[in-house]
């Protein structure tokens, strides 16, 4: 039987979000339903809502989110009713090229959920990241379930499903961040900031925060900067290379997405070290860069993926490690609010005050 549940669309271009009756069916071969229990607020749901990623409005947003697993389909065998699982928006298909030569996360043939929920009226909705968990249950493929241990909680374990993964992973599994490395941090908003936890994670031994506003230096001290830089005032490349010899970064993590970050990521790299690029460009932005510097540099330039991240690998891993007090991702949530204050979490997200609003079901 389908159910009528409440949910928050984005129902036009730029348009604030409301609360909706949402239509969710039940699951079908490969699919489960998920009771949401938290889901963060993340730049990728304002995106959507402002017309940013494509035009199939309406959207049902959010996409960083735990919660109790409450009825599946025929076939599935991996999660059952009553698990408690974080959601990830990129199921891996297993079989396609770049899954069998056991690169996973560059997978082209993702298996999300087909978009079957609608509005009361029959319009469909299209999940944000084939996830839409700013709802009281949502529709997901099976695969985008992955189990964790219940006794953490739902706000803490949601934030695995997008930005403070995506951070982690970028200094753990795409940098490849080892015991003793110096490692510079460019934007220490949420996805910076989970990128020196991650770093700190992995024994960095010197991690040096870049970002233009004080408020967020200091938070990144708090999450293991051992060293900050703002900007503004000093350039960044001279202040990266002063603070590591004169050599520069093992590994530069650039977490903005704009051409002039990408820029210093390149020069505040060690001629034989690694630029992390896990910041989102737009279209229209470019990169101008001598031949001579990209040649003469040696070094990789790589692009993070989600934290190029394993969900069933990494999200238990990282559970145990918050969960014996290796690494707190408590401290990456700002605020827990409710439903109706996702368009005001937007607002605050846009003045730079919060790591992350929590929706909290
Ligand atoms: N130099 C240094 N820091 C900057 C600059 C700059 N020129 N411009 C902005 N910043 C800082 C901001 O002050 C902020 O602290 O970058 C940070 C960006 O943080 P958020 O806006 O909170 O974004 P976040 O969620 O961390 O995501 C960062 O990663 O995954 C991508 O799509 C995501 O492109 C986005 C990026
Ligand atoms: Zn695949
Ligand atoms: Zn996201």
């Amino acid at each position: 039987m389908a159910q009528e549940v409440r949910g928050v669309i984005a129902p036009g271009k730029d348009e604030p979000v409301r609360i909706e009756t949402i239509v969710v069916p039940d699951p079908g071969p490969g699919e489960a339903v998920v009771r949401i229990q938290a889901c963060g607020v993340c730049h990728t749901d304002l995106h959507y809502k402002q017309g940013g990623i494509n035009d199939d409005f309406p959207f049902l947003l959010g996409h960083e989110a735990a919660g109790v697993v409450e009825s599946v389909g025929d076939d599935v065998t991996d999660v059952a009713p009553g698990d408690f699982v974080v959601l990830n928006w990129r199921a891996v298909c297993g079989t396609c090229r770049a899954c069998r030569r056991g690169r996973p996360w560059y997978c082209f043939d993702t298996h999300n959920a087909k978009q079957r929920m609608t509005l009361t009226d029959g319009t469909e909705l299209s999940p944000a990241l084939g996830i839409g968990a700013f709802a009281e249950k949502t529709l997901v493929a099976a695969g985008q379930c992955t189990k964790v241990d219940p006794a953490v909680s739902p706000q803490v374990a949601g934030l695995l499903g997008c930005g403070v993964m995506a951070g982690i992973g970028a200094a753990i599994n795409t940098g490849n961040v080892g015991r003793g490395d110096s490692v510079a941090v460019i934007g220490c908003g949420g996805v910076g900031d989970a990128a020196i936890a991650g770093s700190r994670l992995a024994g960095a031994a010197r991690i040096i925060a870049v970002d233009i506003d004080d408020r967020k230096l200091e938070t990144a001290r708090s999450m293991g900067a051992t060293h900050t830089v703002n900007s503004r005032t000093a350039d960044p490349v001279e202040a990266i290379r002063e603070l590591t010899g004169g050599f520069g970064a093992d590994v530069v993590i650039e977490a903005v997405g704009r051409p002039e970050t990408y820029e210093q990521a390149f020069y505040a790299r060690d001629l034989a070290g690694t630029v992390v690029l896990v910041g989102v460009p737009t279209p229209e932005m470019k990169l101008e860069l001598p031949l001579l510097d990209v040649f003469g540099r040696g070094g990789s330039l790589k692009s993070s993926w989600y934290g190029d991240c394993l969900p069933s690998r990494d999200f238990p891993m990282l559970i145990d490690l918050h969960q014996q007090g290796r690494l707190d991702l408590g401290a990456f949530v700002t605020e827990t609010i409710g439903l109706d204050e996702v368009e005001k979490a937007f607002e605050r997200m846009h003045h730079g005050d919060v790591l992350r609003s929590v929706v909290v079901l």
